[in-house]
Formats: C-alpha cells, sequence, structure tokens
C-alpha cells in the first residue's frame, strides 16, 4: 500500500545536513538510493538533487516505519520524518558530505514504487549509453548528470546577467524562417497553407541579428537554438545552443573583451578565476605553429627545424631542400623500449602512407659521429621549446617524447595546391599522438585551476576556401563576413581571392572551437561584390537574400559579433567529452532521440494536409 503525502512538508534537502543539526526534527523527500538490510536496522540511503543522507529505520524505535522500509527498494519515493543523530566514534563517512550525520526515522511514507531500474542510478559509470539514452529519465538521476546540469543553469545564468550588464538587449528571432547562411542541410518544415513551400529552422540568427544592428538596437544577444543537419560527432548535435550576440561600432577587440568577459563570469561559477585578455594569434600563425586553426594550447608548438638541417643530413637522409622539417615533442613520453619505438616509427610511417613524409630517428642520428652534434641541437631545441608550455601531470625527470618529421625528395609536386599541407600533417599527427599517451601520461588531467582551460583567439582567417570537388571558392566563415579593407582596396577579390585575409575570428578552448564570429559588411556594394566573387549572380543574391540587400540600404551601421556553442562550453568546464552529457535530451550519432524515438512515420493524413507524398522510406 502507498502513502499519501498528506499534510507532511519537506524541511531540508538530502544534501543538507550537518553536525550543527544534531537533534533536530526534519523531514526528508527522496529517492531510495540504495537500502542495506541489517535485521533489526535497515538503512536507506535518500536521495535528492542536493546529495544524499543515511536514513536509519531501527525496529526499536518505529516497527511501522521498520516494516515499511523492509518492502522499499532502490528508486522509490519516500519522505522520512525523524531526528538527526551524530554518526557513532568512528562510522562517519568522510566521502559524503553529509557523512557525519544520519537521520532516524520515526515515520516513514512509501510515496511511490519504482520497477527494477534496467541500471542504477547510483552506478558511477553506465558502459551503455543506448540503454542511458532510452532511459534518460533514470540516467538524468545520477549525480554527476545532476551537477552537469546545475552547471549548465548557472552558466548560461551568468551570461545573461554579464551582458544585460554591459548593455546587450535579450532579443528572440524566430525558429520557422528561410535558409540561413551557415552552410550546413536546413532542418524543413512544410507549409500546410502554401502548398509546396517550407520554413526553414535556422542554423543560427546570423541575418536577423544583423537586422537588429539596422533597426538601432546596438548591443543584442540571445541564448539561441540553432539547428544543422550535419554529420554528427562528439561535439556537434542537430539541435544545440549559441550564446549568440551582435553589437554596433566595434572593433575586433571589442568583440573579444565582451566575450573574455562572460566567459570569465561563466567560468567563475565553477571555481575558476581566468585571466584575460587571452592569447591571440593569426591563421597563419596557428597552422605553422600547431598545424590546425583551432590549437590545443595544452601542448608544446610545432617547430621548424629548418635551419638546423644542414645541406649535408639533407643529402644523406634525402630529404626535399623546399619544404620545412617540422617537430615537436609528446611531454614525458619518451621512456619507450626498443620495441615499442619501432612499433611507433612503424605506426606513424602507416599513418603517412605515400604522402612523402617520413620519421626522422634523432636518437639513431646521434649515435652516428657525424651528425651527433646536430641530433643534440634539434632535440635541445624542441625539448626547450616544449618546457614553455604547460606540464599538466607530467612526472619530474620524465624524458620527452621528440618527433621529427621530414619530407621525401620530391615531396613537393604532389601538393603544390596547397603550401600548408605539412604543417597540417605534421600538427594532425602531433594531436593523434598526444591522444594516444594522453591517458598514461596524464596530458590532459585536470586540476581544477584555470591551468586547465587554455583560451586562443585565432584571428585573420582567410576569406575563401576553395572547393577541390566543385572547383569553386566557397565563403570561409560565411558570406557576411568583411574582408580587410587592404585586400579590398588592392582589388584581390578579384585578382587573388586565396590571398584575402577576412576580419573573422575564432576563440579556441582546448582545441575545441568553442565560437565564431567576425565584423560583418556594412555596405550594399560590398556585399553584392563578395556575392558575386561566390559565383552566386546578382538574380541569385536578390532571390535569397534580396530583402537583407535591401535592409542594407537603410543605413546600415559598421557591426559585428560572435557566436559561441553554450553546449561547448560546458562540455569543456564539466571534463565532459561528449555534448550528450551537458544537453537533457540529445541525439544519438544518427540523429535519434532513443526516449522518445523521434524522428517517426506520420499518417497520411497529416501527410495529406502538408500536400506531401513519401518517395521512399528508408
Ligand atoms: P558557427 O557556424 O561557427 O558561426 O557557429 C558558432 C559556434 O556554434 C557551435 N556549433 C555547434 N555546437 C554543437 N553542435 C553543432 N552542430 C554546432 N555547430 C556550431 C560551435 C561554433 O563555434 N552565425 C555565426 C556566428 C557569427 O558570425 O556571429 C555562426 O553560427 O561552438
Amino acid at each position: 500500500m502507498l502513502d499519501f503525502l498528506g499534510s507532511l512538508q519537506r524541511t531540508h534537502m538530502c544534501g543538507q545536513l550537518r553536525a550543527e543539526q544534531d537533534g533536530q526534527s526534519v523531514v526528508l523527500m527522496g529517492w531510495v538510493n540504495r537500502r542495506r538490510d541489517h535485521g533489526n536496522l535497515i538503512f536507506l540511503d535518500v536521495r535528492d538533487r542536493t546529495g544524499i543522507t543515511q536514513v536509519v529505520l531501527d525496529r526499536e524505535v518505529s516497527s511501522d516505519a521498520h516494516a515499511k522500509a523492509e518492502s522499499a527498494r532502490s528508486e522509490y519515493v519516500v519522505a522520512v520524518k525523524g531526528k538527526v543523530r551524530r554518526r557513532g566514534a568512528g562510522l562517519d563517512n568522510p566521502n559524503m558530505a553529509t557523512g557525519e550525520i544520519e537521520v532516524v526515522a520515526g515515520e516513514l511514507l512509501l510515496l511511490n514504487e519504482a520497477k527494477t531500474p534496467p541500471f542504477s542510478p547510483a552506478e558511477e559509470a553506465i558502459a551503455n549509453e543506448e540503454v542511458r539514452l532510452k532511459y534518460r529519465y533514470l540516467d538524468l538521476r545520477r549525480p554527476p548528470m545532476q551537477y552537469n546540469f546545475e552547471l549548465r543553469s548557472k552558466v548560461a545564468m551568468a551570461i545573461r546577467n554579464y551582458l544585460v550588464e554591459q548593455g546587450f538587449l535579450e532579443i528572440e528571432t524566430p525558429f520557422m524562417t528561410r535558409s540561413t547562411p551557415e552552410g550546413a542541410r536546413d532542418y524543413l518544415v512544410p507549409s500546410r497553407v502554401h502548398a509546396g513551400s517550407f520554413y526553414a529552422l535556422p542554423q543560427s540568427p546570423q541575418i536577423f541579428k544583423q537586422i537588429l544592428m539596422i533597426s538601432g538596437f546596438d548591443r543584442y544577444f540571445q541564448i539561441a537554438r540553432c539547428f544543422r543537419d550535419e554529420d554528427l560527432r562528439a561535439d556537434r548535435q542537430p539541435e544545440f545552443t549559441q550564446v549568440d550576440l551582435e553589437m554596433t561600432f566595434p572593433h575586433q577587440e571589442t568583440v573579444f573583451r565582451v566575450t573574455e568577459g562572460f566567459l570569465t563570469a561563466a567560468f567563475a561559477t565553477a571555481g575558476i578565476t581566468l585571466t584575460s585578455p587571452f592569447v591571440q594569434m593569426t591563421y597563419d600563425e596557428a597552422i605553422r605553429n600547431y598545424g590546425i586553426d583551432k590549437p590545443d594550447m595544452r601542448l608544446p608548438a610545432m617547430v621548424s627545424l629548418t635551419d638546423e638541417v644542414t645541406a649535408e643530413l639533407r643529402d644523406s637522409l634525402k630529404i626535399e631542400k623546399d619544404l620545412p622539417v617540422l617537430g615537436f615533442v609528446i611531454p614525458g613520453a619518451g621512456a619507450l623500449s626498443g620495441t615499442q619505438r619501432r612499433g611507433l616509427v612503424d605506426e606513424i610511417r602507416a599513418s603517412f602512407g605515400d604522402c612523402g613524409l617520413d620519421f626522422l630517428d634523432v636518437a639513431r642520428l646521434k649515435t652516428n659521429a657525424a651528425f651527433a652534434p646536430l641530433a643534440q641541437a634539434i632535440e635541445a631545441k624542441l625539448v626547450n621549446n616544449a618546457t614553455l608550455a604547460p606540464k599538466s601531470g607530467r612526472e619530474d625527470g620524465a624524458p620527452d617524447l621528440v618527433i621529427v618529421i621530414t619530407p621525401k625528395i620530391g615531396t613537393p609536386a604532389k601538393w603544390n595546391h596547397d603550401p600548408q599541407w605539412i604543417y597540417k600533417r605534421v600538427g594532425a599527427l602531433r594531436l593523434e599522438l598526444a591522444r594516444k599517451f594522453a591517458d598514461k601520461h596524464k596530458l590532459f588531467e585536470q586540476t581544477g585551476t584555470a591551468a586547465d582551460f587554455k583560451f586562443v583567439w585565432v584571428t585573420d582567417f582567410p576569406m575563401y576556401e576553395w572547393d577541390e570537388e566543385t572547383k569553386t571558392w566557397n565563403a570561409a566563415h560565411h558570406p557576411f563576413t568583411s574582408p580587410h579593407e587592404e585586400d579590398i582596396k588592392a582589388g584581390r577579390l578579384t585578382s587573388d581571392k586565396g590571398a584575402v585575409r577576412a576580419l573573422a575570428y575564432d576563440i579556441v578552448l582546448n582545441g575545441t572551437e568553442l565560437g565564431s564570429g567576425s565584423i560583418r559588411i556594412h555596405r550594399k556594394d560590398v556585399q553584392a561584390e563578395i556575392f558575386r566573387s561566390l559565383g552566386m549572380s546578382d538574380a541569385e543574391a536578390k532571390e535569397r537574400f534580396g530583402f537583407f540587400l535591401d535592409a542594407l540600404e537603410y543605413g546600415t551601421p559598421p557591426h559585428g559579433g560572435i557566436a559561441l556553442g553554450l553546449d561547448r562550453i560546458v562540455m569543456i568546464l564539466a571534463g565532459a567529452t561528449s555534448l550528450r552529457e551537458v544537453i537533457a535530451f540529445p541525439k544519438t550519432a544518427k540523429a535519434i532521440d532513443l526516449m522518445v524515438d523521434a524522428p517517426t512515420p506520420v499518417s497520411e493524413l497529416q501527410l495529406r494536409e502538408l500536400h506531401l507524398r513519401i518517395a521512399s522510406r528508408s
């Protein structure tokens, strides 16, 4: 028989009680986390969002409550009325916030029962993610998940408060709109009223926020839901949330300072004190030093060894002279046996395939009398560079793994369409190896301080990206991004697209792109020119963005902004590796919601009303 709540009022949360409350009468409500039966004594660990309290059911104190506790099981919902008592000497549990006390129950209500769950929310790690997603309500009961969503709520609130203080207005923009220019596939909503027409769900509020600047709102922000039909990964969901903002008359730095301000406020909610301004580098510097436009600054940068490698060594090892020799170290990972080392070299060579790169074994070079000093110089340069980078959990004195990569003679011809390919390829190897050794050498171990979070601004992105498949130039960010003034003036939009730099920037954290933004084009002539340079005819530009081109003609102020992935911010701050840990009801890699089972087919009637017919089913 289940009990009713009646007039019973909760007095405390389950994570609240301490020794100071010894002797007080309390009422707790929550779920049975664990039950231990010792005959005359039954222990129920009662859990709510704030924590767990041990409740003692003593047959001597209340035989009625004790009898009910005999039938209670995991995840039953209970209310307990009782007295707080200090635990006996030596019985404190230092692993629990409430570990100094227990509650001796005088009354126990069984408010609801629970089927035996497919997994217990009391378990720390549940291997099967599909089961977690199907029974998401149970998964979300787990303390680490409750922590993540409390963090998410605090982060969002801190960001809101900060931006409002800085004069930003929160303004909502539509979900049912027309295609926006972020470059992914749209989710479409068929119109019942207009047969054959569709709304698109916004990939971002980009055009609307620019229009709000034209409308004179000066500073806009929104914690905005965005929708993109694209291949999903650990850090990509089909619907996700952006902290989206836009401002009038900004310089790049104005946007940077506001962003640093709200990130600092957000991280403070988790007790992390960030130092700003953040490091800043150009896209070209990022590629040369890290081989990627989202550098992971927790690891040492790559180093060019071109000056160290003498002509003699090049000849002897058949190294191409027109390409750089690049090296890097993986901190603390250098203690390898001969077999492990050979295995690693084989792996690296296999991963390069026939791209023309080779591994230079510095250790072996050191044994060659002619080249030993050179090998030492190379190693010293790499290791010195590494000491500039944070060492995370690295054991003192552990040798670094030194990696040097050389291009073989004849390599450049194959790759001349991308002069930066060698930096990108070696940069990718740097990340591959870091991942490989990360756990063993605690490369990314969290210390709970600001040192865990390495932010960097990357600026001056190229305006255009060459698409080898379609043989066209695409906008690297989006087509509303302003090129550098000098590049427009020098006529490069038509004469040398590859060299045009954009006033576009990314904010990167620990190798993940957190956000992107740009200073926008505010003149109609420049906007039309950019559409043209992207191969869009005037007619096509008018058809897709005519309303926006019109708006640009009515007094558009210079403006710019940025959008950061809120999910990604919280994921990294929570130390999670997938967005699914910080989105309450996420989708799988196949874009399925396993709990509600979406998407689903719809009825013939619904299709007919929407003027749709299904041509084929998967
Ligand atoms: P962008 O397309 O770079 O820029 O997106 C900005 C940030 O949004 C996050 N993000 C995602 N997060 C989770 N899942 C996804 N599928 C996903 N896609 C993007 C990332 C990314 O850095 N309108 C421009 C911004 C601007 O120019 O102001 C835009 O949306 O963290």
